[in-house]
């Protein structure tokens, strides 16, 4: 499974690159308005930073909109993937954009059914919205095991599943035990991954035993 992380914070976005694990980044509009700067300016600064696929999303809601939004934010770098929300005339836009070999990630997908749509139309990515549908007491992750039992059934879908509004690492986990193709996590998940008591508990005894040992590691 990949990890993509799920913010526009350029320094969560260093953090986690240093890690050598980041595949990608996704943001949406209300990320980007938590960094109070301008979208072009931290779009660009995040294409550079990070070499795997970022997503980058319009604001229109119209097919004329998405197309012209669209396009104008595949130019900012060769990595972007255009997000476009699941509505009709998104998946318009969607076919529209797979002809012209620009990669989409359709978001906003709370049913089985509207993914089956958008791997039709031909989107790189579908971006079910996990936490948002366990907010209001649904299964988030029986929406992606739905979604991927769906898409093995027709060789020809190739969209990829790209699961959405994690809030803690069960979400991640579970994400990989359903064959997710990416999760994407937002900075405070990744690093409560990373961390574990009992590996915290573990080194130090490891250490202080190893003061008694003469001559350390035999360093000089
Ligand atoms: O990028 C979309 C997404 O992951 C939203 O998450 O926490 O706002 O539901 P959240």
């Amino acid at each position: 499974m990949k990890f993509f992380l799920d913010t526009a914070d350029i320094a969560e976005i260093r953090e986690a690159a240093a890690l050598g694990v980041l595949d990608g980044v996704t943001t949406n509009p209300s990320l980007v308005a938590k960094t109070g700067r301008g979208f072009l300016e931290v779009l660009a600064e995040i294409c550079e930073l990070v070499s795997g696929p970022v997503s980058a999303e319009v604001v229109a809601t119209d097919l004329e909109g998405i197309l012209r939004e669209g396009r104008f934010l595949a130019k900012v770098a060769s990595n972007i993937v255009v997000k476009i929300p699941l509505i009709t005339d998104g998946l318009k836009a969607t076919r529209v954009f797979r002809d012209e070999g620009i990669k989409t990630n359709v978001t906003l997908c709370f049913s089985p059914l509207q993914a089956l749509l958008a791997a039709k139309a031909g989107a790189t990515y579908i971006s079910p919205f996990i936490g948002r549908l366990d907010d209001i007491s649904h299964q988030g992750m029986a929406l992606v095991e739905e979604i991927r039992a769906i898409y093995d059934n027709y060789a020809e879908l190739e969209t990829q599943i790209l699961v959405a509004s994690i809030r803690h690492p069960l979400h991640v986990r579970d994400a990989a035990l359903a064959g997710a193709d990416v999760a994407t996590v937002p900075f405070p998940v990744f690093d409560k991954i990373i961390k574990h008591p009992l590996t915290d508990i573990g080194l130090a005894k490891f250490l202080k035993d190893f003061e008694k040992v003469p001559g350390g590691l035999g360093i000089s």
